[in-house]
């Protein structure tokens, strides 16, 4: 979560429909069309099946109700509108309750292959379809629940789980490695990236070394974490995760992998 934005969220109206633009409405159509093109035989079967249960518009951004209905009804889970920025604390809470924040925002023609901020595209795009996923679901909703009890320090190695599961997660399907990380299946640089480059590391996934790696949001991912299966974020969210923050404080963290911020976000 960056601490500046030049975006605004747009608000619902009373009914809980929310107006967008003409613009608006084109940018996410044109995302909507290259992404799919792009993440066929990419992304894993179960973002695949979650895509068919949500059945995206194509030509226009989908009201949150819609979205709604089907989460509900396959997962308990919600989307819930929040502004361009929002705290960690307020994020926590949110999952805690089974409801996945979405900025209510669209993303400028001018910032239409990369932004930081996470738009509309991205969380509906790209986290929703795996939301209808039990594992998946699961796994999310225990993060936010300890999350939300975490201490500041603590939340800091909770987010690179996160990072290296429900943002940048491959995993193993039918002996192909596949994406299930949102950030990678709402970026069409970084989707083929991820599978095909190789720059990038892939290690297997053991939480603790996840929890030690550092990583940047503003470019692509040098490490990755593989996953056997979906089912296996069942197993972790299982585990006793705040034991295995203790242990990777204990172990500290890796080195990065990458050169240093030119200029420090404070
Ligand atoms: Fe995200």
């Amino acid at each position: 979560m960056s601490k500046t934005t030049q975006y605004v969220s747009r608000q619902s109206d009373e009914k809980g429909i929310i107006h967008w633009s003409d613009e608006d409405n084109a940018v996410w159509r044109d995302l909507v069309t290259r992404q799919l093109e792009i993440i066929q035989g990419r992304a894993c079967d179960e973002y695949m099946q979650g895509l068919e249960l949500i059945d995206l518009p194509r030509d226009r951004i989908p009201q949150l109700a819609e979205v709604n209905q089907v989460l509900e009804r396959e997962t308990g889970w919600q989307v819930a509108e929040v502004p361009a920025l929002i705290n960690f604390d307020e994020f926590f809470r949110l999952l805690a309750n089974k409801r996945f924040p979405v900025a209510t925002f669209i993303r400028t023609r001018e910032e239409f292959d990369y932004l930081q901020e996470p738009d509309i595209f991205h969380e509906i795009f790209g986290h929703c379809p795996l939301l209808t996923n039990p594992a998946f679901a699961h796994f999310t909703h225990t993060y936010g629940k300890l999350g939300y009890a975490a201490s500041k320090q603590d939340r800091v190695y909770l987010a690179r789980l996160y990072w290296f599961t429900v943002e940048f997660g491959l995993l193993r399907q039918n002996g192909d490695l596949r994406i299930y990380g949102g950030g990678i299946l709402s970026s069409p640089g970084e989707t083929l990236y991820a599978l095909e480059s190789d720059k990038p590391d892939r290690h297997e996934m053991d939480p603790v070394e996840a929890l030690r790696t550092p990583y940047r949001i503003d470019i692509m991912q040098p490490v990755y974490y593989v996953l056997d299966s979906l089912d296996e974020l069942f197993g972790i969210a299982d585990m006793d995760i705040m034991a295995l923050v203790e242990k990777a404080k204990g172990l500290g963290l890796h080195k990065p992998k990458f050169p240093p911020k030119e200029k420090m976000a404070s």
